[in-house]
């Protein structure tokens, strides 16, 4: 097809938010999304690098697409994103199917990269990170139906976390209008969204202030309760440091806010948490957690983990595995330590071994699947509020979440994408429970 867009999109919720923007932009520019990169005219893969193995898919992709360019050379092909940022011109070297590599922060000018490209048939390099963040182009049409948007309030990262490359490519945090904001949950809403998540790195320090207006991450939150027909709101991720007490009374006094936190803690150990510079303690992290249950005793708590920062000793890991045990995380995202060219802790000695990082990951998968389930065998014999999102075409199978976050799988036949159902848990697995309606 000669204006067929396909785009490959990688890494967090972020890269999903930018990759929509660039649907969007793609669309008031003339092109189509397709299924197939077979079929299309642009070509672009979303990249991450926040670990090793996000590096190997992004290049292994690039490969796959790089040679489908080669037999259809009219086929524009363009790396995007947190690898794209991090490589530059390297990328071009290795990959002469290349046509153009484009920075997170560089996207809201997609239009005249993409001009340069198709019409000048330039090579283009797009990798700087001093630009405004940009009002993505949200004012158009949802490039496909949805109940369930992001919306980015912010950009970039300040903290500069030891081990982590998110600040070298998506630059120094900077925040969004709160009238830009609105304005786009507003618009995602006459869209027939219900639900939006609202993005960024560390959305707790969301900060704005102009000649009329001051806004913190509190006040965003109130403006978001006003916005007529919403009827969700989440927010991630969220930084232990900057969780302030006025925030946790949020989730009770804030009927929108959907009880759920997702508070990466990433070591158990006070002094890998010095050594990765996440600024809090373990007794504090505790602390917090135990505030955020005082005042909404059914909060759901999900989080972030490593294992073998260099360093990590046994004594160190058992620490992380207490902590687990002692806060019964509802789900966790587990991951091996990986170096990142350019952070401190790359620099670092005392290295952890491959194998030795895989021994203790499977030891936290295993304790947490086992918490995780008993969490959610405790929900059998109660009744979920659940905000549908898909059905399958045949056999009246719908799946939606709790305000928890959690996947309910049910089946009715009168009930449609968007709808708010009471759901009877009946049964529970580690990824999801299974239940039926009320009515
Ligand atoms: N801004 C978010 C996290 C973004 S990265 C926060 O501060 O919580 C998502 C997760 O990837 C992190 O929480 C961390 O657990 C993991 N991560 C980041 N850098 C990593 C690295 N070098 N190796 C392994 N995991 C890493
Ligand atoms: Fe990375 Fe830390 Fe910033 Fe999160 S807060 S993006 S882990 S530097
Ligand atoms: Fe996200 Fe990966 Fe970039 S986690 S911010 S897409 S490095």
């Amino acid at each position: 097809m000669d204006n067929g867009f396909y785009i490959a999109t990688m890494g967090c919720q972020m890269n999903e938010y930018d990759s929509e923007s660039l649907a969007q932009a793609l669309m008031e520019y003339g092109y189509q999304p397709v299924d197939n990169p077979e079929n299309a005219k642009i070509v672009l893969i979303n990249t991450c690098t926040v670990r090793e193995k996000a590096d190997q898919k992004a290049m292994s992709l690039l490969g796959r697409m790089s040679r489908i360019k080669a037999r259809r050379p009219g086929m524009v092909l363009g790396m995007v994103g947190c690898l794209a940022q991090k490589e530059g011109k390297h990328l071009f070297h290795r990959f002469p199917q290349l046509d153009m590599v484009a920075g997170p922060r560089e996207l809201a000018d997609l239009r005249s990269i993409l001009d340069a490209v198709v019409l000048q048939g330039k090579r283009m390099i797009a990798t700087r990170l001093d630009l405004p963040p940009s009002n993505p182009a949200k004012i158009h049409q949802l490039h496909e139906k949805k109940v369930s948007a992001y919306v980015s309030i912010m950009q970039g990262c300040d903290n500069f976390c030891t081990y982590c490359i998110v600040p070298h490519v998506r630059g120094r945090e900077i925040s969004r209008s709160p009238r830009e904001i609105i304005d786009e949950a507003r618009f995602l809403v006459a869209q027939g969204v219900k639900e939006i998540t609202l993005l960024g790195q560390n959305v707790n320090s969301y900060s704005w202030e102009d000649r009329t207006v001051s806004y913190n991450f509190v006040s965003l939150l109130q403006a978001f309760a006003e916005v007529e027909g919403l009827m969700r709101l989440r927010f991630t991720t969220s930084h232990p440091k900057d969780l302030s007490d006025d925030l946790i009374c949020c989730f009770r006094d804030l009927d929108i806010l959907c009880p759920h936190i997702h508070l990466p803690f990433q070591a158990g150990s006070n002094e890998i948490l010095r050594r990765m510079k996440r600024g809090y303690s373990r007794e504090q992290y505790m602390e917090l957690v135990c505030r955020l249950r005082e005042v909404v005793p059914d909060i759901a708590v999900t989080s972030d983990v490593m294992v073998g920062f260099p360093g990590e000793s046994l004594l160190d890991f058992e620490e992380t595995v207490d902590l687990m045990g002692k806060i019964r995380f509802d789900s966790l995202f587990s991951f091996k330590y990986s170096d990142r060219e350019g952070t401190l802790a790359a620099r670092m000695d005392q290295k952890i071994g491959e194998e030795e990082k895989s021994r203790r990951l499977s030891r936290l998968q295993a304790l947490q699947r086992h918490i995780t389930l008993q969490k959610n065998r405790a929900l059998e014999g109660k009744e979920a509020i659940v905000l549908v999102e898909g059905c399958s075409k045949k056999g009246g199978q719908m799946m939606g979440r709790t305000d928890t976050n959690k996947i309910v799988n049910f089946y009715s036949n009168n009930n449609k994408i968007g709808d708010i159902v009471k759901v009877y848990i009946k049964r529970s697995f580690v990824n999801s429970l299974w239940g039926e309606p009320t009515h």
